[in-house]
């Protein structure tokens, strides 16, 4: 295994035996308005929605999450089941360790077997500053064709860069970066964070870029600082350990983030939320708060890896989460959603 293999080998492995999850869930902090009197019948409530220009059966997204190293492959595949099943979005993780070894392609590109309607192609922004414009569109339309991806995720990880041990924390030049591969890519971009969140300020900057969309990728739920404390107490290495601890909670809300990037985008840019959805009640919240869909990565990692069989009930479940809060919000379709109100103690 070359570094980017066994680090993304090192994440699965973290985020599954310790506990690498924000110390509060800033979910908890939204509370929904209970309908007493809903006047509709929970079966007649329709969960599809469009993102992207894509039909989707329910609005959530499978985060961006592996790929890269042999055992990404089958979580991967169980991953693309429930996607087809319920015809929902899903992100693979970066794809430059298939860049570097093209070996790997196979490890994402196994999610071109199943019928999934809307599908996000991952690159790490820092990656594209250092591969400079012209590797940066080559090598992009080589990981959007590789999976037959209808967006580009470029992912915001300045935190994870900042504290691991081999980081590359280059961010100098990212916006230019991003403005011209919107420009140059065929294939439509949304910026994404990983868990620290994208705000007001960040989302005006990009706003004016061309990019088709913000994934707030907020704070609240897995948290990479923890992930890059727990790797570095592996390789007994003291100063990331340390910088890990420190930044564990580090980072804007993800409620907040929705609201923030849509007032900087005046509500024009389709808001996914990822960061701490748990399930189908918090899926319920983000979309109240204005996204137009939820992004859930750690919620669906273990089933993932468990089999088909663990990842289609965990997403039935979610499912039925979100309908049974519809029903007590009195709301019978997706677009409603946003209408309705909230309580916040954020
Ligand atoms: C094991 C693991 C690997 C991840 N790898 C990537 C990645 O390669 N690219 C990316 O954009 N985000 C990656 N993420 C971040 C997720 O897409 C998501 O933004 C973040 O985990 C917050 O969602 P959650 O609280 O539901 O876990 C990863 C998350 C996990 C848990």
């Amino acid at each position: 295994m070359n570094q980017t293999e066994s680090r993304k080998d090192d994440h699965i492995k973290i985020s599954l035996g310790e506990d690498v999850q924000f110390n509060h869930n800033y979910w908890d902090d939204v509370r929904l308005i209970h309908n007493a009197l809903p006047e509709i019948n929970k079966e007649d409530i329709k969960l599809n929605t469009k993102l992207f220009g894509k039909k989707l059966g329910a609005p959530i997204i499978i985060a961006s999450m592996t790929g890269g190293y042999k055992k990404a492959k089958e979580i991967n595949e169980n991953l693309a089941t429930a996607a087809e099943k319920y015809q929902l979005g899903m992100g693979v993780g970066s794809q430059r360790a298939a860049i570097e070894n093209p070996n790997l392609a196979e490890t994402y590109a196994v999610i071109k077997n199943y019928d999934i309607p809307l599908k996000f192609a991952n690159i790490g922004a820092s990656q594209i500053v250092l591969w400079g414009p012209k590797k940066t569109l080559e090598s992009t339309k080589k990981i959007v064709k590789m999976i037959d991806a209808d967006v580009l995720f470029v992912c915001l990880n300045f935190l994870q860069e900042a504290i691991q041990w081999e980081g590359e924390p280059h961010a100098k030049g990212c916006l230019n970066a991003i403005t011209k591969l919107a420009e140059n890519l065929d294939t439509p971009i949304v910026v994404k964070e990983s868990g620290a969140g994208i705000g007001y300020n960040v989302a005006e900057k990009l706003y004016g870029t061309g990019i088709a969309g913000i994934d707030v990728g907020g704070a609240g739920g897995t948290s990479f600082a923890a992930i890059e404390h727990y790797r570095a107490k592996m390789k007994n290495d003291k100063l990331h350990e340390r910088g890990g601890k420190t930044f564990w909670n580090w980072g804007t809300p993800t409620p907040t983030c929705i609201m923030e990037v849509g007032d900087a985008t005046k509500w024009e840019l389709p808001i996914i939320a990822t960061g701490g959805i748990r399930n189908g009640l918090d899926v319920a919240k983000a979309l109240s708060l204005g996204a137009k869909a939820a992004g859930m990565a750690h919620t669906l990692l273990k089933p993932a890896t468990q089999g088909k069989n663990a990842t289609l009930a965990e997403v039935e479940t979610i499912i039925k989460e979100l309908k049974a809060a519809m029903f007590l919000l009195g709301i019978d379709n997706i677009p409603k959603m946003s209408d309705i109100g909230v309580d916040l103690w954020i």
